[in-house]
């Protein structure tokens, strides 16, 4: 999702007024000691945010094209981790914030290893990680991994780059302490030129925004989707940010705004609400530690503002636990012989059904896991429905995988209905296949068929069923069921034919002698289960009595017997023998009674 910025939105509103009341900081100045970059307009101010579903909000120069500066390094940390792993690059390159200027040179006193990733120190030892022989194969790997953040083509600024590289004799020295320390192998010359060319990157603050939402997204462009850095080095990244983002204004900034942040001398600066949103905000003139003072300023203003601040108290976790029942409430779809019926009814509490919402982490997800412990004792089929989950994290579903395990060897199962995308995050953490259901109607259908099986011999509560067995004959005498018998036509239906289609004429009322048959309806998300029919019961009453057309499809599950009371035979009965046409339409009255009071039970529950 990517939109232009829509001008009606309060959301705009507030960064445009936000904006406009930073215009008027005037301190700050431009970097001279990279020529180039005296040549920007100081009142360019832009500002943006990007949700991490891409969703784009940006006002003023947002789409002003400058240099990205030290915003790179952070981006570069995160290349030498994908390409080297976290041991490998921590041996070289620390992580402890210095309290010093970013040109500052602040390495370890025995290994030479500089304090972290963000000081320039540790960023060329960073781009010394970076693949390549030379500068140039360096920059070009680099520039591909910024351009997959940004969701664009990027590219360098060659005046900025050869300003820089004419006037880095700083950065020369820290290269060359770095290779006299042998955190560089070679000749620090190419790490050297690439970090010059990476400096050099042009950027806007949308592009910036965009990366920024890259980190907030766990690595995948949300505009793009395009993956720009593996998700588990995107904490290591972000927890450099939180410490050394802002040098030696590291402490005051975390305080303030409580955002992972990154700033640069060409006076832009992104942040990151881990999980949410990414922000950026562009604007030259710089304070005396290198940072952009409006910049900061309106950092810390959206902090605050919009109550961004990661270690405000505020924000409650939603409880994940959304609705809890059990199969005495809500039944499947699968209707029952009256023996059956009864015997689930007994032992309802021993299939329990849970909806889950919002965020599944520890906190939330431990509460639901204590409950499934607690009510093993005596459950033995748990269904999560995480139809309205909106994220997973890795915590929670390796804690779910392993509350099925645990719950396998007591004899119970956990099963999950309606997991949509998070499936694949359950079935890597270890869940296996066998626990998912396309809904709760199917897994519910499967709890009862397990309790079934414990309590009936094999499939005797599907079994064929005689005249006399049939709901809609109760009650009438056997004469009177001779009297009916050769009035019923007989049907026979192999599995998955058609047995009613909606939209024909309903002049048909069927008893299932034997098999099951399914009621359903064609909805965008497929085939819906309406109904589930088993022997002994009547179908096709609705439309037969209010002469309606038939609204919804019945199909043969398996094969299928029925006998079928044409409207032609009913008028025959009401002629014949209107004490067998009573006793039908009491029964008949008797099940859609029925019927009402389970959906009423049911829509109370699931309000
Ligand atoms: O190393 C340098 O001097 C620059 N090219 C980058 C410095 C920078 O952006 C410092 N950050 N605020």
């Amino acid at each position: 999702m990517c939109s232009p910025n829509d001008p009606q939105s309060p959301i705009v509103d507030y960064l445009q007024g936000l904006l406009e009341r930073l215009r008027g900081l005037s301190h700050g100045r431009l970097p001279d000691y990279i020529p180039e970059l005296t040549r920007a307009n100081p009142d360019w101010f832009g500002i943006c945010i990007v949700t991490r579903d891409g969703f784009v909000y940006e006002v003023g120069d947002s789409g002003q094209l400058f240099t990205i500066q030290s915003v790179s390094k952070p981006l570069t940390y995160g290349l030498a981790l994908e390409c080297h792993g976290e041991e490998a690059v921590l041996k070289r390159i620390g992580v402890e914030p210095s309290g010093d200027a970013f040109n500052a040179i602040s390495l370890k006193p025995q290994s030479g290893a500089p304090l972290n990733p963000l000081i320039n120190a540790g960023a060329i030892a960073a781009v010394g990680m970076v693949p390549g022989q030379t500068a140039e194969e360096k920059a070009a790997r680099i520039l591909r991994t910024f351009s997959r953040y940004a969701g664009r083509e990027l590219d360098v600024d060659e005046s900025v780059y050869d300003s820089e590289s004419r006037t880095g004799h700083r950065n020369r020295a820290i290269g060359w302490m770095l290779r006299n320390f042998a955190v560089l192998e070679n000749d620090p010359t190419a790490a050297l030129e690439a970090y010059f060319r990476q400096c050099a990157i042009r950027v806007t603050c949308r592009d910036l925004a965009l990366a920024a939402a890259t980190l907030a997204n766990g690595g995948v462009n949300p505009v793009t989707r395009e993956r720009a850095i593996a998700e588990k080095y995107v904490s290591n990244v972000l927890s450099v940010m939180a410490t050394c983002g802002m040098y030696d204004g590291s402490g005051e900034w975390t305080y303030r705004t409580g955002l992972p942040a990154k700033s640069g001398v060409g006076g832009g600066i992104m942040a990151v609400q881990p999980g949410r949103l990414g922000i950026a905000v562009f604007s030259p003139p710089l304070d005396a530690q290198g940072n952009s003072v409006r910049g900061i300023a309106a950092c810390r203003e959206l902090a605050h503002g919009l109550c961004l601040h990661l270690f405000d108290a505020s924000p409650r976790t939603m409880p994940a636990l959304r609705l809890a029942t059990t199969r005495k409430q809500v039944a499947s779809r699968q209707r029952r012989t009256r023996e059956a019926s009864a015997y689930l009814r007994g032992v309802g509490k021993r299939i329990r059904l849970k909806h889950l919402h919002g965020a599944l982490m520890f906190s939330t997800i431990e509460p639901v896991i204590r409950q499934l412990m607690e009510q093993s004792e005596n459950t033995d089929f748990f269904i999560l429905n995480l139809r309205l989950v909106q994220g997973i994290d890795p915590a929670a579903a390796h804690l779910l995988a392993s509350t099925r395990k645990k719950l396998q060897l007591r004899g119970r199962i956990l099963a999950f209905s309606e997991a949509r995308e998070w499936w694949q995050t359950l079935t890597d953490a270890g869940v296996d296949r066998e626990a998912f259901y396309a809904d709760d109607d199917f897994a519910l259908e499967h709890g009862e068929n397990l309790l079934l099986q414990q309590r009936f011999p094999e499939h005797e509560w599907q079994a064929p069923v005689a005249l006399s067995a049939c709901s809609l004959f109760s009650g009438l005498s056997d004469p009177q069921l001779g009297q009916l018998e050769p009035l019923l036509a007989q049907r026979r239906y192999h599995r998955g034919q058609t047995i009613i289609a909606a939209g024909q004429a309903a002049d048909e009322l069927f008893v299932l002698v034997s098999g099951i048959a399914m009621v359903s309806i064609a909805t965008q998300e497929g085939l819906a289960r309406l109904d589930a029919f088993t022997s002994g019961m009547t179908f096709g009453e609705v439309a037969f009595l209010d002469r309606s057309p038939r609204s919804a499809n019945v199909t043969a599950v398996d094969r299928v017997e029925c006998r079928i009371l044409t409207r032609q035979a009913f008028g025959q009965l009401e002629r014949e023998s209107p004490d067998i046409k009573i006793r039908l339409l009491e029964n008949l009255a008797l099940g859609l009674s029925s019927m009402v009071r389970e959906a009423n039970r049911e829509l109370s529950v699931l309000k």
